[in-house]
């Protein structure tokens, strides 16, 4: 039985994660420290939050104090870390939460998890959830990223998960700490903020909005169904050697136009508008600095640890289509108050 520090578990990946693990393990304690920001909500926990397995902490990162009682009130002898600034629009408009939360918070963690932990001989474990994004920009036809392929972030995002990514690995070379590092794809499926491309795509469609496509909608993304993520980082967490980086991927390569015409298309079946959705679509300025194309080498995972994705793209974009169409009302809540803010910076107008 593990005591299992999740930070970031209000989110969209944490959250999955916290529903994902308290199925499978239910009789390992779960203490979800989140600091509630624009893309945190209590409510992705809703049906969890009762069990007496599971804590919700209201705490930042960056608060030492906090993470000391965390640790040492409850044992903690593993730590999954999701807490992020996580939206590259976001980081682009305003740098400074990236480098606070993404560096600064992770260094906190780090010195936190290292004081209660001692000499680790108790079998910790810390895994530090990362990005596909700080490698950098493919080329057309270039093999994918490998855990080797050199950091070469571009965004303010990027680069913040490359610092961070650097502190975790410096603190197994240096202190011998017990890390483990997964560099993920784009994910997608239920509870995502609807600031990112799916989600956008199927609520402005829906709601008779322009669906924003950047420059010629030809950039591509390796998608994942979030649950493959979640059973991913619990395949490194079992099995992972530490020390190591482990990237996880969809082998799922879309661009951005396609996916867009392949929502807009099964939305015409599901709830039919007046116009075919494709109507929608508007080409707009592309995004500084934007990564053309990233795809994910998940060998290693494959070779040493026998995991590959379940989900093909067919059935998690349904599932996930359907999920948007049924929680209408979260998304509602979730873009009520600053995200209003947020959208007419980004697009010119009111979401
Ligand atoms: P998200 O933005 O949906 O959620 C982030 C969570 O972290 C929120 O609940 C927020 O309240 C919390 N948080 C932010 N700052 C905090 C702080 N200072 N202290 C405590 N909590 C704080 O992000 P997500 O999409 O769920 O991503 C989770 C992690 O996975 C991030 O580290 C991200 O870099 C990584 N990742 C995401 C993707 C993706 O496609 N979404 C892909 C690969 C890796
Ligand atoms: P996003 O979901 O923001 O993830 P990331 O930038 O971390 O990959 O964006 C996915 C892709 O979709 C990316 O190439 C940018 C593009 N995009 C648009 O074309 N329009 C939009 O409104 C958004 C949010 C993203």
């Amino acid at each position: 039985m593990r005591n299992i520090l999740i930070t970031g578990g209000a989110g969209f990946i944490g959250a999955n994660f916290i529903r994902y693990w308290v199925d499978r393990h239910p009789g390992d304690r779960m203490v979800n420290l989140d600091a509630l920001t624009y893309a945190g909500n209590p409510e992705n926990l809703a049906a969890i939050d009762t069990l007496p397995v599971y804590r919700f902490v209201h705490g930042d990162i960056n608060d030492r104090q906090c993470l000391e009682e965390v640790f040492a009130g409850e044992a903690i002898d593993t730590v999954v870390h999701f807490a992020a600034e996580s939206h590259v629009d976001r980081s682009i408009l305003g740098p400074d939460a990236f480098i606070r939360t993404n560096v600064h918070g992770t260094f906190t963690l780090l010195e936190a998890a290292k004081a209660a932990w001692g000499d680790f001989a108790g079998g910790q474990r810390f895994l530090h959830v990362s990005t596909d994004e700080v490698y950098g920009s493919l080329e057309a036809g270039a093999p994918a990223f490998t855990e080797t392929h050199a950091y070469a972030p571009n965004s303010p995002y990027s680069a913040s998960k490359a610092a961070s990514d650097h502190l975790v690995r410096a603190y197994h070379r240096t202190y011998g700490m017990p890390v483990l590092t997964t560099n993920c794809s784009n994910n997608y499926g239920p509870y995502q903020f609807p600031e990112k491309l799916i989600p956008l795509t199927i609520l402005n469609a829906l709601e008779g909005k322009p669906i924003p496509v950047y420059g010629d909608g030809r950039t591509i993304r390796d998608w994942l169904y979030v649950e493959d993520h979640c059973n991913g980082i619990e395949t490194v967490l079992e099995g992972g050697r530490p020390g190591e980086v482990y990237n996880i991927g969809g082998i799922n390569e879309w661009q951005n136009i396609d996916i867009v015409h392949l929502i807009c298309d099964r939305l015409d079946e599901l709830q039919p508008g007046a116009a075919p959705y494709r109507e929608q679509v508007t080409f707009v300025t592309d995004r500084p600095g934007h990564d053309r194309r990233y795809a994910i080498d998940a060998g290693k995972m494959q070779r040493e640890l026998g995991w590959s994705p379940r989900h093909d793209f067919a059935s998690g974009i349904e599932q996930t289509i359907r999920w948007y169409l049924d929680n209408r009302d979260w998304c509602d809540r979730m873009r009520s108050g600053e995200y209003q803010n947020y959208y007419r910076k980004q697009y010119g107008r009111q979401a």
